[in-house]
């Protein structure tokens, strides 16, 4: 068991060393401590000096991460190795970002040349709806999309897209629609022209309840609008694996851009499900995008484990969330355009960590994924940080800071700056008696951990290099939890109770159930 190792017990000992220990004097005693606890990547720079740790913290973290075998996790993963062994499937969302000359293997084939059909498909695919070739069903030009899809096939493009505002292009507008509650579709319906409209339809499966409610309404919709059933065709493409369920559907192989079964739902940003983000921003902001988190991938695989971003972010979520008991974590963008950051997130790490066996099947014997909330700066200052501050949890946060901002207004990126790093400090420092009169109320005990993450532009680049940080920083803690980090069992038990008490069968087995359903279903 995990916990019996001597590396997990000699962190438990040193635990209690460290915890009478105040950061304010662990910085006033050591004037390197920030150059000591600090690791970049290309330009991007992360500051964990802010945490509750000393250099003997992160070797003993280190020698965790060997006794686990971190690195040859990584590398089977990298390889195509079929590591989500429950599902029988390779985790290759790596591949989707790697360079045209790499070969990678899934099941015996190199899978690179696959992958960059498919991204040239896209690029033709962009550049026919920029240039206005690619045709409504009426003749006119397609001007708007709706990406419809959940999860995975939702949250990332989603939060990309908007992550990357100052590159929309001026011409093309997106949407998105993930609720099957109908006032997301009409919402999105509502000013869209049908002759100038496009939809995608993104689905790993092409069979999740509530994309393909929302994609049938929307058939509905522009066969209604434009009076035929023949405008399907042009109006829509699809984002799958699944070509006899997108056949079905009535849309076309040439308008199917598909990707693989070693594609995790979360994970897909990168595969045709992106096509939005190409449509939306252009395909050489998606390029940059994948270029970035191929960065990001390469310095995961090359760094050593003290200078890893990746594997200190993984270790330090360990250190909190099993010696510190830290349940939850939040995540901070001090940028407008990552406010869908913290839900992306939510659903990469609480889908891939969210689990209470081993690989082998056994009970886990540690705690395992986390709690992840967040908003941008300043907003969640005046919403839950007091409870950071002052609650009586400890919540390790996540700061991401810009240096250039990409909107006019310098004195507003001087402000937003100067509160993000005011925060780090106040977490970290906190107050001394004497400056608060004695008042307890008005005491900050600090002491409480943070990282500091920051890129020199919000663009497609730097933003792919964050995204992969944090896929990684998941792999890692599962990789030590000995949990799959790449299946979601849990969420299966839900959708076939849905699919009973929708079939309207009795299912229900005890009497709350059976009365909701009497009140709501009738
Ligand atoms: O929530 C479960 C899940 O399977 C996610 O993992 C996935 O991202 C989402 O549903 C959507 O699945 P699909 O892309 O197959 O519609």
């Amino acid at each position: 068991m995990l916990n019996d190792l001597p590396e997990w017990r000699a962190l438990a000992a040193h635990k209690k060393i460290i915890e009478p220990l105040h950061m304010r004097d662990m910085f006033a005693q050591d004037p390197q401590r920030f150059d000591k606890f600090n690791i970049t990547c290309g330009d991007m720079l992360c500051d964990y000096s802010k945490h509750r740790i000393t250099p003997e913290t992160i070797a003993l973290l280190t020698a965790l991460a060997r006794a686990r075998n971190v690195e040859e996790q990584r590398d089977r993963m990298m390889a195509g190795d079929k590591i989500n062994q429950t599902e029988n499937r390779a985790v290759l969302h790596t591949a989707l970002r790697a360079p045209r000359d790499a070969t990678i293997l899934a099941d015996g084939h190199n899978i690179v040349p696959m992958i960059h059909q498919t991204l040239e498909k896209m690029a033709d695919f962009a550049q026919a709806i920029h240039d206005g070739n690619h045709k409504g069903y009426s003749g006119k030009p397609i001007r708007h999309i709706v990406n419809i899809g959940i999860g995975g096939s939702d949250l990332g493009p989603r939060m990309v897209y908007k992550a990357l505002k100052p590159f929309h292009k001026k011409d093309v507008s997106v949407r998105f629609v993930s609720n099957v509650d109908a006032a997301d579709i009409n919402a999105a319906l509502q000013d869209f022209p049908a002759d100038q409209t496009l939809f995608l339809v993104a689905s790993k499966t092409f069979t999740t309840q509530e994309t393909m409610t929302n994609a049938h309404t929307a058939r509905q919709w522009l066969i209604g609008e434009l009076g035929n059933e023949q405008a399907v065709g042009a109006h829509f493409a699809a984002l799958s694996t699944n070509a006899q369920a997108v056949k079905e559907f009535g849309i076309a192989p040439d308008m199917m851009f598909g990707f693989d079964d070693w594609v995790g739902g979360r994970y897909s940003l990168w595969s045709a499900i992106g096509l939005s983000i190409a449509l939306g921003c252009g395909f050489d902001v998606f390029r940059a995008l994948l270029d970035g988190a191929h960065a990001m991938d390469r310095h995961f695989r090359t760094a050593p484990l003290e200078k890893n971003m990746p594997v200190m972010a993984g270790l330090l979520g360990v250190w909190y969330r099993n010696f510190w008991d830290a349940e939850s974590y939040a995540i901070l963008p001090y940028a407008q355009d990552l406010a869908l950051l913290p839900l992306w997130l939510q659903q990469l790490d609480m889908e891939s960590n969210g689990k209470s066996v081993t690989r082998g099947g056994a009970a886990v014997s540690h705690a395992t994924g986390s709690v992840v909330f967040g908003q941008p700066g300043t907003n969640g200052q005046h919403a839950f940080y007091q409870l950071i501050h002052q609650g009586t949890s400890l919540i390790p946060c996540d700061f991401i800071g810009v240096r250039d901002s990409a909107w006019n207004h310098d004195e507003h990126h001087r402000i937003l700056n100067a509160h993000m790093i005011a925060q780090s400090q106040a977490l970290m420092e906190g107050n001394l008696s004497t400056q608060t009169d004695n008042n307890p109320h008005r005491a900050f005990a600090g002491n409480k951990p943070s990282t500091t993450i920051i890129i020199p532009r919000l663009d497609a680049y730097h933003l792919g290099m964050i995204l992969a940080l944090y896929e990684h920083k998941i792999f890692v803690q599962g990789a030590i939890w000995d949990i799959n980090s790449f299946d979601q069992w849990g969420v299966e038990l839900g959708k076939t109770l849905a699919a009973q008490i929708l079939s309207g069968k009795d299912t229900a087995r005890d009497s709350s159930t059976a009365a909701l359903i009497r009140v709501l279903l009738g």
